[in-house]
């Protein structure tokens, strides 16, 4: 009987021990996890929105799209129009378009990817009206972007000035049709 008690001590200490050490298994989304990643984006005509879901998919981040208080017409959008909505905006540094949606819990995310188009070579106002709006202090920003052919430029750098508790990347422009391969190679890369 003292021999069957022992035997039963010594293995309830194994498996104790193998309890403590096995590893333990997270998601990239676990609500317990200070990994979690948002991919927050804004879209006039759907390029960017694409590009976004498939990000979002590829990295298991939660996605959100920034909505303009007052929609974007066609000819809002009229570049050649220098009285235009978005040639107004744009024109004016201080611009900041409203937006209608609101992240319900920014704090539980530390990697925070944040994509639109870029409109006369730069983030749309709309995305100064973004960063202004919440906390990113001690969060990583990475800036992605849709465009006819412009680089990603100072888009980093911009958000950068306006939220500067926060480490903003450079970020990167992806053509339309970018594969989920690659943007997940990338993000992987930026969140090292
Ligand atoms: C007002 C406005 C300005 C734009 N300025 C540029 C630009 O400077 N360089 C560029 O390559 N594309 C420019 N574009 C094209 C957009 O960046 C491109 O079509 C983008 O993929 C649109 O993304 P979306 O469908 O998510 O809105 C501009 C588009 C608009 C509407």
């Amino acid at each position: 009987m003292k021999k069957v008690l022992y035997i039963l001590a010594i293995i309830i200490v194994i498996v104790g021990i193998f309890l403590a050490l096995r590893p333990r298994v997270a998601t990239s989304n676990d609500a317990t996890n200070d990994n979690k990643i948002l991919v927050a984006y804004f879209s006039a005509t759907g390029n960017t929105k694409s590009v976004a879901s498939t990000l979002a998919a590829a990295t298991g981040a939660d996605l959100f799209e920034i909505v303009p208080e007052q929609p974007y017409t066609s000819e809002d959008l009229n570049w050649h129009n220098d009285k235009s909505r978005s040639s107004v905006e744009m024109g004016d540094r201080s611009s900041r378009p409203a937006i209608a949606s609101k992240i319900a819990d920014i704090s539980q995310y530390k990697i925070v990817f944040v994509g639109s188009p870029i409109w006369w070579g730069r983030e749309p106002s709309i995305m100064d009206t973004f960063i202004e709006s919440y906390d990113f202090a001690g969060k990583t920003v990475i800036p992605f972007a849709t465009s006819g052919s412009s680089d990603i430029g100072d888009y980093g750098a911009n958000l950068q000035a306006l939220a500067p508790n926060a480490k903003v990347l450079t970020g990167k422009r992806f053509p339309t049709n970018v594969s989920a391969t690659e943007l997940k190679t990338w993000a992987d890369e930026q969140m090292q």
